[in-house]
């Protein structure tokens, strides 16, 4: 419904491309967990802009760093070094434990990158064939991206690039039909879009073996999972996986739009000037933002807290689950969860967000919920009862 005070929804519907399904609200402002909407109904956020304001909205060190970087230099050309940059690219390769960084402004920018990437390092070492990815994965939504993605998100935007195959996602035996020809695996340890899918530990485990021992380039799409969202600074790191390059964004920039690719050194020293650049990717004030929401991740110990709330959600929403049949499942790792429903949930997540709470629905039955780190038991507990208000009218 339109707001007198507030053009922005018709706006959307007269001026934009009408590219995305957008909830009646408009919000104006956000502190921590909270939204608030022009106005001024406040919101508990567990989307946090889908997983990424993961230190919460307008953290005062990362509002800080981005006014003081923003006074001092905003933007200059990777022809120059910036501070702000190399400072980010040596404390992440830290925390990482990778060798080197080329940053870039977005998720699909990064899975791109580390394609190409991929296919140059992988074509050195005499390999020609596909790059495989799986079903139910999300990678972005350039030509490459969707070319790795479901054909729905396909459709009309032939003719795609070659060179790519998929394979049923979490079937351990397909994995033995990968040849030593495969130039690479890109995979995701917990499928956001596909629904909070989470990869077995099995089906991982085999990966990492036969990319070793056929040497294949395996790319682990952290985007979504990445810093700190599953309890761990990436979701590989609960598996026996031992990825060449990892690919991040959302969590990365506390919403100023920043993505990076990660490698090892054998695959990054590979790329020469000339390859591969970006504009803005790496810019100071990007940087200096994502330098902040780092620090804050490590010194308010976020990963620790996002172990403990999560588990103490997930397990409000298993027992809640319990008593309403058309619930099939509660799934997820750290604050990264999903609550898989019988029926379509979208009109279940408007209702959420009529009562302060705003969550997604994705892959048309499941509830996400992946709020910021900081979410407190208290947070907790506010979301579990109103889905529980909810739950209780039927669905
Ligand atoms: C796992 C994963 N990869 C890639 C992307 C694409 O990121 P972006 O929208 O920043 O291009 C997303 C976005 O949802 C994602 O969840």
């Amino acid at each position: 419904m339109a707001n007198p005070v507030d053009p922005s929804q018709e706006i959307f519907e007269t001026k934009h491309f009408q590219t995305y399904r957008r909830f009646p609200l408009t919000l104006a402002s956000g502190k921590g967990t909270r939204v608030y909407d022009v106005d001024g109904k406040e919101y508990l956020d567990a989307l946090a802009g889908i997983a990424v304001n993961n230190v919460g909205h307008c953290h005062p060190k990362v509002v800080k760093a981005i006014q003081e970087q923003a006074a001092t230099l905003i933007h200059v050309s990777n022809l120059y070094h910036n501070v702000p940059q190399s400072k980010l690219a040596d404390l992440l390769t830290k925390v990482s434990g990778f060798d080197r960084v080329f940053f870039c402004n977005s998720g699909l920018e990064a899975n791109e990158g580390a394609i190409k990437i991929a296919r140059k390092v992988s074509e050195q070492n005499g390999k020609t064939g596909p790059i495989i990815y799986f079903s139910g994965c999300f990678h972005g939504r350039s030509i490459t991206t969707i070319t790795m993605g479901k054909e729905a998100f396909q459709k009309g935007f032939g003719p795609l690039p070659e060179g790519f195959q998929q394979l049923p996602y979490n079937d351990i035996d397909v994995l033995d039909q990968i040849g030593s020809d495969t130039r690479a695996i890109i995979v995701e340890c917990i499928q956001g879009e596909g629904g909070v899918n989470l990869a077995n530990a099995g089906f991982l485990k085999k990966i990492g073996e036969i990319c070793k021992e056929k040497e294949i380039i395996l790319i682990v799409d952290e985007i979504q999972t990445g810093m700190g969202r599953t309890g761990k600074m990436f979701a590989y790191e609960h598996f026996d996986l031992d990825p060449d390059i990892i690919s991040l964004a959302k969590g990365l920039g506390s919403g100023v739009p920043i993505g990076a690719i990660l490698a090892k050194e054998d695959i990054a020293t590979k790329i020469v000037p000339g390859d591969h650049g970006s504009t803005f990717g790496g810019n100071p004030l990007a940087c200096a933002a994502a330098f902040a929401n780092l620090e804050v991740i490590l010194e308010e110990e976020l990963l620790l807290n996002c172990q403990k709330v999560g588990t103490y959600l997930k397990k409000g929403l298993t027992d809640l689950a319990k008593n309403y049949p058309f619930i099939k499942e509660v799934r997820g790792m750290g604050l990264m969860l999903g609550i898989v429903f019988e029926p379509e949930c979208r009109p279940i997540a408007i209702r959420l967000m009529e009562r302060g709470l705003l969550v997604s629905c994705t892959a048309m039955h499941v509830i996400r919920l992946v709020p910021p780190l900081i979410l407190t038991q208290d947070e907790a507990d506010s979301i579990l009862a109103i889905l529980k208000e909810i739950l209780e009218e039927g669905v």
